[in-house]
């Protein structure tokens, strides 16, 4: 028995969607815990191209089980959407397939309009540069205790007591601060009803689920959406996400004990992206970021925007390692580094006569560092077809071993294309 985490290590878009549905080969249970869909993972099997947004990148698999545990929040709009597209490509997502926690929260409308409009009511530097899913608003309301849950569905007079409340109060704050459009109560009622029915039958008790599975020694693997440095505690505050984005989180966002997690995998991009706003120490602004950004075909997911492109920094997978205590990484994306003539690893970073082996904590500092790089050689070689670790070039041998070296932390897979047979499974975590 295994149960496994899979995290993001840097900003997100580190290839979470391609390693979980690889490993689903392995698992029964497949749980996303944190995050809505202002995530988009990818996924290519026999050429086709799938991008999910709220479902689990298990579903691909016909036989599994996928979870969307209580720390997730949920459009119903897009998660419906994307049970459509799975039903068209003739994959129905049955009840038997998918369990949706009763606690999870929902997004509602007017979260989406706070979201977009608070967002251009910011000045431009203070831009965090959303999604604009609704996902900080809904996090918030779950915060202070006002936000619905996707079991209030269920009760009617509980659903229409709290979207009263919610409507009056979001509905001043659109018209009298944003100066927008306000949400109307009886359409999204009447929205509202028409999921709720529809959904009702998904509905369950995902920890009490994860517990049988677990005691019948069943093998768990847990999702992680966007990446530590957008932990809402321990990112790049506050051009974060709203969400804990850590493994720790794995069990918080599903209902499932600490001590029972063997393993995290941390996921690490051979290079660093970001999207939207915010420091990015290592971030290149020439013509090799725009080459890492072609060849690596780097366009968000979910939003389509060009994503910012620069070195590894061994900074942000050592903050990612501790804080995850990942026990092994999967270096992806290793072949768009193919035709560098030198890579740089950012070591450590400097601001104002300082030097940082850490994250510094005030925003006002990380703004301003200066990565410490150490040049190490490139390959020209293309890598796609690699299977085998002989087979990789030496320089793409020494710069994995470099980073095992620097984060003191086996690489347990490597990734060298987007299929799923474009993988070296070295070792594989469900396996011991
Ligand atoms: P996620 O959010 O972490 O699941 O990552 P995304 O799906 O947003 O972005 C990763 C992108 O890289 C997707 O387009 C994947 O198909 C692609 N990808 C994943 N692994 C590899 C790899 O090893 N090589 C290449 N070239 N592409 C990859
Ligand atoms: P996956 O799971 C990359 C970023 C947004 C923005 C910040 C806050 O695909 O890795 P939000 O809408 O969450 O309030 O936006 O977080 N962001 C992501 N960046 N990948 C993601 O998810 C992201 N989810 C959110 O761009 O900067
Ligand atoms: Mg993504």
């Amino acid at each position: 028995m295994a149960n496994v985490v899979v995290v993001g290590t840097q900003w997100g878009d580190e290839g979470k969607g391609k390693i979980v549905d690889l490993l689903t080969r392995y698992a029964d249970y497949i749980v996303r815990f944190q995050g809505g869909n202002n995530a988009g993972h990818t996924l290519v099997v026999e050429g086709k191209q799938f991008i999910f947004h709220l479902i689990p990148s298990g579903i691909l698999y016909e036989n599994k089980r996928c979870m969307i545990g209580n720390g997730v929040v949920i459009d119903p709009e897009v998660l419906l959407a994307e049970m459509k597209e799975l039903e068209e490509s003739g994959l129905p997502v049955t009840p038997q397939r998918l369990m949706i926690s009763e606690n999870a929260h929902l997004i509602m409308p007017y979260h989406k309009a706070l979201d977009l409009n608070q967002e251009a009511a910011l000045k431009s530097n203070k831009k965090i540069g959303t999604t604009g899913r609704g996902i900080g608003p809904c996090y918030g309301d779950k915060i202070n205790r006002k936000g619905i849950k996707i079991g209030d569905l269920l009760d009617e007079d509980l659903f229409k007591d709290k979207l009263k409340d919610n409507v009056e109060e979001k509905n001043f704050l659109l018209t009298k601060q944003l100066q927008t459009e306000p949400v109307s109560y009886a359409e999204t009622y009447s929205k509202f009803q028409l999921f709720a029915e529809k959904l009702e039958p998904y509905l369950g008790n995902v920890s009490v689920e994860l517990d049988k599975a677990r005691k019948s020694g069943r093998h768990i693997l847990f999702e992680g959406a966007q990446g530590t440095q957008l932990d809402i505690d321990h990112g790049t505050y506050p051009f974060v996400t709203s969400s804990n984005t850590v493994a720790g989180n794995a069990c918080t966002g599903s209902g499932f004990g600490p001590v029972h997690i063997d393993s995290v995998i941390g996921i690490l991009k051979a290079y660093t992206t970001r999207v939207g706003s915010g420091p990015f120490p290592s971030e290149l602004f020439d013509d090799t970021g725009e080459q890492l950004q072609r060849k690596g075909g780097e366009f968000g997911a979910t939003t389509g925007r060009k994503r910012r492109c620069g070195w590894l920094d061994s900074v942000v997978a050592n903050e990612a390692i501790r804080l995850n205590g990942i026990t092994g990484l999967a270096v992806t994306k290793l072949d768009v580094l193919s035709g560098q003539s030198n890579l740089k690893i950012a070591t450590s970073y400097e601001a104002a006569g300082k030097k940082f082996k850490a994250m510094p904590s005030n925003i006002r500092v990380t703004q301003h560092v200066k990565p410490v790089y150490e040049e190490v050689g490139g390959w020209q070689e293309e890598i796609g077809g690699v299977r085998s670790l002989d087979d990789l070039p030496v320089q793409a041998r020494d710069y994995i071993k470099r980073i095992e070296d620097i984060t003191e932390t086996p690489a347990v897979i490597i990734s060298v294309g987007p299929a799923r047979d474009e993988t070296l499974l070295l070792q594989n975590p469900f396996a011991g």
